[in-house]
């Protein structure tokens, strides 16, 4: 059976006294049998970790360079963040692919150099408005998947967190319905084949306490990747709580 995974994107968003006040609220739902973790801005690991130190709550970046080290000035490399001590890391965000033109190629090896140092990738994956009006969705979703699937090899599906997110849905209000983003889950979770009976597979895009356990119901959705909801401590935890009822 697949476990329940939660994983709030703070974005850029953040400051020393906001993150100990944050995680110092969340840390309850370390009781919580959801597994769960944040992916902070790279500067705000080590002051996370040091918090969440004894919880089961993990801690994540959110992007990743290709490079192992050298000369990239402004880069961090996997084996940087593996020394921290961080267990996930985000791959391919919209926001990314959006604002630094990364594509699924780029991405693909982002999701390789993550796996390579031990850590385990979100690969983020979603489709813009146009691309569902022009009824693209599948196509859309279903090549950027095909991309890291060819990468990776079987042997890269082992250590591997799936997230749909509807670009349209990201920090708009508007969320898919439980039926629109099953419907995308089932198609991923096909095109994983037999690996996709283990591979964790979340929804993202405006996830509030108040539709997850609707998300969550459906067959396919393994969980959430939260951004907004994530830097209210009562939105995540009664997120990550719905997430331990849906088990
Ligand atoms: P949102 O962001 O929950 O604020 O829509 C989700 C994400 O970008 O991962």
């Amino acid at each position: 059976m697949r476990r329940a995974l939660v994983i709030g994107n703070w974005k850029m968003n953040g400051s020393s006294a906001e993150n100990e006040a944050l995680i110092k609220g969340l840390l309850p739902i370390s009781a919580f049998l959801a597994e769960s973790a944040v992916c902070v801005p790279y500067i705000y690991i080590s002051q996370v970790n040091a918090l969440l130190e004894g919880s089961s709550i993990g801690c994540g970046s959110q992007d990743v360079s290709v490079h192992d080290k050298g000369a990239y000035t402004g880069e961090i490399s996997a084996s940087m963040q593996a020394d921290l001590g961080i267990g996930y890391v985000l791959v391919g965000h919209s926001e990314r692919r959006q604002y630094h033109r990364e594509s699924d190629e780029l991405i693909a090896q982002k999701v390789i150099a993550a796996q390579s140092a031990g850590l385990k990738p979100v690969l983020c994956i979603g489709e813009t408005l146009e691309e569902r009006e022009a009824e693209k969705t599948l196509d859309v979703v279903g090549t950027q998947l095909q991309t890291v699937i060819t990468a990776i090899g079987d042997s890269g599906l082992d250590n591997l967190v799936v997230a749909y997110e509807p670009v349209w849905a990201i920090g708009t209000g508007l969320t898919a319905t439980p039926e629109q983003a099953q419907d995308v889950h089932q198609f991923i979770r096909e095109k994983l084949g037999s690996a996709g009976e283990k591979i964790q597979i979340l929804y993202g895009g405006s996830v509030k306490a108040s539709n997850a356990s609707d998300l969550f119901a459906k067959a396919d959705i393994d969980g959430a990747l939260v951004g907004g909801a994530s830097l209210k401590v009562d939105e995540f935890t009664k997120i990550v709580e719905a997430a331990t009822a849906s088990q």
